[in-house]
């Protein structure tokens, strides 16, 4: 069994006002696993994640992280353990890109020389090369590279814990299609454990292990690996908030099997060639487009493993939702 390294235990949040924010949650999440909070806005999606290192506190209820209850660790302890990165960016105006990305090292009283090639090595990792955007002020980036910049310093100390909240709103979908493959790439190689906030079901699917719907007032109404949130939505909030369409989402997170193949004939060697383990929606994608109506599956120069047709295809999509 994976470790939890966040963990809510019946916590819930009520404002002063009476409000309502977060209904009592108890939800894991485990180490080096991606965790997206999608709702529609004023679900509770920022508080839920505020509770973590605790910019709110819970009513009732407790969290913990990496095993202790965040109301008994000390406050510095605790931020420092956890990179965040704010809704709406965040990053000191006066302060230039280096120093923003320095914060959380200087706090920790690195030396000079240790957070010099961290800033660097950060710069770099969100494309941001420092000999070029190192000396300029928030003013002079675009929101994407504010947004790349707000990353990079949630990352610097080398935090367990990264929570970010809706890290790449603010951007076009080129550019931010551009930043979740890089975020991607990045969790690839540092496996923190993240929890994201979005609204955005696709960002969601694209960027989650387990994927957190919620519903205004702060009720979880399904936690699961995305292919299950779209193939078996749990309620009908669920199935609404992923859409009608949510079959054709479900194809980008459900992989070519060799189960649903065709045995390989001579006429393969024709056929356009896609790789085993590939999504189905790539693979549908060149399927859709090929004159022969299949295309053949497998590494370039060897045997294909099999073809894949539009049935096989069907097939998949049906197997996936038998065992949702
Ligand atoms: N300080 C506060 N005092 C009272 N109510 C608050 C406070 N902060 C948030 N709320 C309310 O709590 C609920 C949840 O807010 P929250 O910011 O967690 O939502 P969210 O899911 O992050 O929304 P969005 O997608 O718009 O960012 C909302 O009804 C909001 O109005
Ligand atoms: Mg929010």
């Amino acid at each position: 069994m994976p470790e939890a390294m966040i963990s809510f235990d019946a916590a819930s949040k009520t404002y002063p006002d009476g409000t309502v924010a977060v209904h009592p949650l108890t939800m894991e999440v485990h180490e080096g696993e991606v965790c997206v909070l999608v709702g529609p806005s004023g679900c509770g999606k920022t508080t839920t994640m505020r509770m973590v290192n605790r910019l709110q506190e819970p009513t009732t209820g407790a969290v913990y992280v990496n095993g202790k209850d965040v109301m008994t660790v000390g406050l510095r302890e605790l931020r420092l353990e956890i990179g965040y990165v704010i809704q709406q960016v965040g990053l000191f105006p006066h302060l230039n890109v280096r120093k923003n990305v320095a914060t959380v090292p200087n706090l920790l009283g690195w030396d000079k020389r240790r957070i010099d090639d961290r800033v660097e090595e950060m710069l770099d990792l969100v494309g941001l090369p420092s000999a070029e955007f190192g000396d300029r002020y928030p003013h002079q980036l675009s929101g994407g590279q504010r947004q790349r910049v707000g990353v990079a310093r949630g990352l610097a100390a080398d935090p367990p814990v990264l929570l970010m909240d809706e890290p790449f709103g603010a951007v076009d979908p080129i550019a931010r299609d551009h930043l979740q493959e890089q975020f991607l790439a990045l969790q690839a190689r540092v496996k923190k454990t993240v929890i994201i906030v979005t609204h955005d079901i696709n960002e969601a699917v694209r960027l989650g292990d387990r994927i957190a719907v919620m519903r205004t007032g702060g009720f979880l109404e399904q936690h699961a690996p995305p292919a299950e949130v779209l193939g078996a939505p749990a309620s009908d909030f669920v199935a609404e908030f992923t859409g009608f369409d949510r079959t054709l989402k479900r194809l980008a997170v459900t992989p070519v099997e060799s189960g649903e193949l065709e045995p390989a004939g001579p006429e393969a060697a024709d056929l356009d060639l896609i790789p085993a383990h590939g999504s189905l929606r790539d693979a549908l994608a060149v399927l859709l487009d090929s004159r022969q109506g299949k295309v053949a599956v497998g590494a370039p120069g060897e045997t294909p493993e099999g073809v894949l047709t539009m049935e096989g295809v069907h097939r998949a999509i049906r197997a996936a939702s038998g065992s949702a």
